[in-house]
């Protein structure tokens, strides 16, 4: 072909069987003979490399089936990029995640598919204003959302992601000795934490433009077309979205939810990917409703991903004073026990605690 793909031979074919079986619902034949000759590439040019793809949930299915060697939700990224022996990790993922492997792998290659994939909360906010926000509240511990720029990070104390920021608020105030914390930059994650936690907040009002959007109409619709759907929403969301739902968690926790549960219906409030990713694996549930693309983590290619490979490009490096004092932080977290996730938490409907937000 004249980029250089390959053709759908049938011994390219058999290699990519196993993942055809996986994708055959949400990619068209027509695509397939596109994507399988990428992925076969793709698959020798990592072990020609000694490259590991780590692929976040948000991913298209034959980005996510076909050649992610480890897939999850940012915290399992964040982990596996600590743990992986590999010389290369190429991030399937946006810029702050490529950044968060380098910063706890500095002796690795990072590369990224493509240096545009940013993300509207780590572009929210800067160090210079952590910096300042430091100076307005001295003493209190510094959380933020992993999803920032490493310049921020390292003026954290830890970071959190979606799956243990609860924890991580408790456990901060507890080490601290304080009863409130600042929690940045994403204003509803701050909000929802709140729900479940008897500490006070100091949040800023940066929010996920992709969980944003979505609406409690989008909900009442989905119940009043489909009154027996489950309805699962990621804590990015604004607060009535959450409480309007029937669960909430990260992107791994939602997988969990429905691997375990296996409801008959189910509704998923954020990126249109999860659903896609997951749907091969469970034949009884139909997935139903609204979803919202993000255009950064939509950046990932098959294509870039090969040229990424096969030309070692996109090298994402941190300067390493400001690495060493992000990693403190990174790294805090990752030592932390894994968060526990309760079977079914409705989140704002069983707690009754008094919500403490302050917004910067
Ligand atoms: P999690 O995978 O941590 O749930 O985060 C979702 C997200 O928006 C990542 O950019
Ligand atoms: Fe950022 Fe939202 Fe996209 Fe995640 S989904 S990368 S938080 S813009």
């Amino acid at each position: 072909m004249a980029d250089g793909t390959m053709l759908l031979t049938p011994e390219i074919e058999r290699e990519t069987a196993r993942v055809w079986d996986k994708v055959k619902d949400q990619v068209s034949p027509l695509e397939w003979r596109a994507y399988a000759p990428l992925i076969a590439e793709i698959n020798r040019l990592k072990r020609e490399r000694g490259a590991v793809i780590l692929a976040h949930n948000y991913m298209t299915p034959e980005i996510f089936h076909g050649v992610g060697d480890y897939v999850g939700d940012s915290l399992g990224l964040a982990k596996e990029a600590a743990r992986s022996d590999a010389k290369v990790i190429v991030q399937a993922g946006v810029h702050f995640m490529a950044e968060t492997s380098k910063i706890l792998s500095p002796d690795k290659t990072v590369l990224i598919p493509d240096l545009r994939a940013g993300c509207s909360l780590a572009s929210s906010i800067t160090g210079a204003d952590v910096r300042l926000i430091k100076q307005r509240y001295p003493g209190l511990p510094v959380i933020t959302y992993v999803n920032t720029t490493a310049d921020v990070k390292a003026e954290t104390d830890i970071c959190c992601t979606s799956a243990n920021a609860v924890q991580i608020v408790e456990w901060a105030a507890r080490e601290w000795g304080v009863d409130r914390v600042i929690l940045i930059p994403d204003e509803y994650l701050a909000r929802n934490v709140a729900q479940q936690t008897d500490v006070k907040i100091i949040a800023w009002a940066g929010h996920c433009e992709v969980h944003k959007r979505f609406t409690t109409a989008d909900i009442a619709d989905m119940r009043a077309a489909w009154p027996d759907a489950e309805v699962l929403a990621h804590p990015e969301c604004p607060e009535e979205i959450l409480e309007a739902a029937d669960f909430a968690g990260s992107t791994a926790a939602m997988t969990d939810y429905v691997m375990k549960h296996r409801p008959a219906r189910v509704v998923m409030i954020t990126e249109c990917s999860m659903a896609s990713n997951i749907k091969g694996d469970l034949p009884d549930t139909q997935f139903v409703g609204p979803c919202n693309l993000c255009p950064h983590m939509k950046r990932i290619t098959l294509k870039n991903i090969r040229d990424c490979l096969l030309n070692m490009q996109f090298e994402v490096t941190v300067d390493e004073d400001i690495a060493e004092r992000a990693r403190l932080a990174v790294q805090r977290m990752v030592d932390l026990p894994p968060p526990e996730v309760p079977a079914r938490y409705d989140l704002v409907r069983a707690r009754g605690h008094t919500v403490q937000v302050e917004l910067i």
